[in-house]
């Protein structure tokens, strides 16, 4: 039994839905259901005993405490968070909320939780914290990549935030023994990503006709990591990875925005010819910079290729034709975010049935 937070979102969703199909055990899914979180991506779940929904916070030290009593979860995986920087550049305050007091009160509840478990069961527990490249900072083209010796230097809110909750459960494990694992992966991309990230984005852009938005020249470098090989990375660290450690994780796959935005739209004409002629790529515009824009991420990840064993099996070419071919065959996925008709399918799907407990 796991105790994954966050698991109606993007890469939440994807590990919960790969852990049921390959039955690695039962997981309990708490997610707070904010913009990000969206029960569509588990309707192929909905009826399955071994997994129980729960809507609620990481903050809510009572449910959190309530929920680990009575399913005894043998570790936790935190995923919940605010995720887009563009957001937190708006308005920073949910970001601290969620991912710095939230972990912190969830650091609460799951160290009272483990302390009270018999000797064996307390060494075999796992809290993994689920964390990103940004804390790092910005690199430009000729610096070394990330290394989890790295000095944090995070440069946007949500990077900020995230490096704080990252120091919050290295103390947890420095100061009341928490074996914590904290995994730092680069971006991500796949099914189910909500259509503010870059790479849902322009295909939803580039399909429904709209100009497709680069910032600044496009000449920012992002190390792109399929969501399948995190997910598998994060199996991979909670099941031999050593208490109170870090891990890179990466996809090998550095690429400049622009480079990128041309390739998904030329396997997009290729895949869905453009009504009318012409190629996606007339759809660009490049639009104002985002203030304190990251000019590169890129992760040494020898550590986890070393100690564990792990590379990522997707090359960035095949995962974007799949992407792309995901989102042309779920469009009505797509269609329901924007329209923000996703909001309905609690109600409608659910109703009263979300367990509180
Ligand atoms: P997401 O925004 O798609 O999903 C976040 C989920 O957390 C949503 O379902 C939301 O409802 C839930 N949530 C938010 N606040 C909550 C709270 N207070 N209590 C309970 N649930 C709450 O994010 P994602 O892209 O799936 O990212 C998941 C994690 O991975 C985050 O911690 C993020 O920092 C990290 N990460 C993401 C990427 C990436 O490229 N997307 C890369 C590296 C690390
Ligand atoms: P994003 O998907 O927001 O991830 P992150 O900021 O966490 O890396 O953005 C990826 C890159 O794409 C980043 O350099 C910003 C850029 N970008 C655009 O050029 N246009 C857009 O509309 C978005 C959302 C991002």
């Amino acid at each position: 039994m796991l105790l994954v937070t966050g698991g109606a979102g993007f890469i939440g969703s994807n590990f919960v839905l790969e852990r049921l199909r390959t039955t690695r055990g039962p997981v309990v899914n708490l997610d707070k259901l904010t913009y990000a979180g969206n029960l569509q991506n588990l309707a192929s779940v909905a009826g399955d005993p071994a997994h129980v929904f729960v809507k609620g916070d990481i903050a809510d030290v009572d449910l959190v405490t309530r929920l680990l009593k009575a399913h005894a979860p043998r570790a936790v995986v935190n995923f919940a968070a605010e995720s887009h920087v563009d957001r937190s550049i708006l308005d920073a305050d949910e970001f601290i909320q969620t991912n710095v007091v939230g972990t912190l009160r969830l650091l609460n509840a799951v160290t009272a939780y483990w302390r009270a478990l018999p000797s064996e069961q307390q060494r075999d527990f796992r809290f993994l914290h689920v964390s990103t490249d940004e804390v790092y900072g910005s690199l430009s083209v000729d610096d070394p990549p990330f290394r989890e010796t790295t000095p944090y230097a995070p440069n946007s809110p949500y990077a900020a935030s995230k490096a704080a909750s990252d120091h919050l459960v290295r103390s947890f494990h420095r100061t009341h023994g928490l074996p914590v694992l904290t995994t730092n992966c680069s971006n991500n991309y796949g099914p189910y990503q909500f259509p503010e990230k870059l790479i849902p984005l322009v295909i939803h852009h580039a399909l429904s006709g709209r100009a497709i938005p680069v910032y600044g020249s496009g000449a920012n470098i992002r190390d792109w990591l399929h969501v399948s090989d995190h997910c598998d990375a994060i199996n991979v660290v909670l099941e031999s990875g050593r208490p109170g450690e870090t891990y890179n994780i990466g996809g090998e796959s550095e690429m400049r925005n622009i480079d990128l935005v041309k390739t998904i739209c030329a396997i997009l004409d290729e895949k869905r010819p453009r009504a009318g002629g012409g190629s996606y790529a007339e759809q660009i515009t490049f639009v104002t910079d985002r203030p304190g824009h990251d000019q590169r991420y890129a992760i040494e990840a020898e550590k986890i290729r070393d100690e564990l064993n792990w590379r990522p099996k997707k090359s960035l070419e095949a995962g974007l034709r799949e992407t792309a071919a995901w989102y042309l065959d779920n469009s009505q996925w797509i269609d329901s975010v924007v329209s923000g008709a996703y909001r309905d399918w609690v109600a409608l799907q659910y109703g009263d049935r979300l367990a509180s407990a």
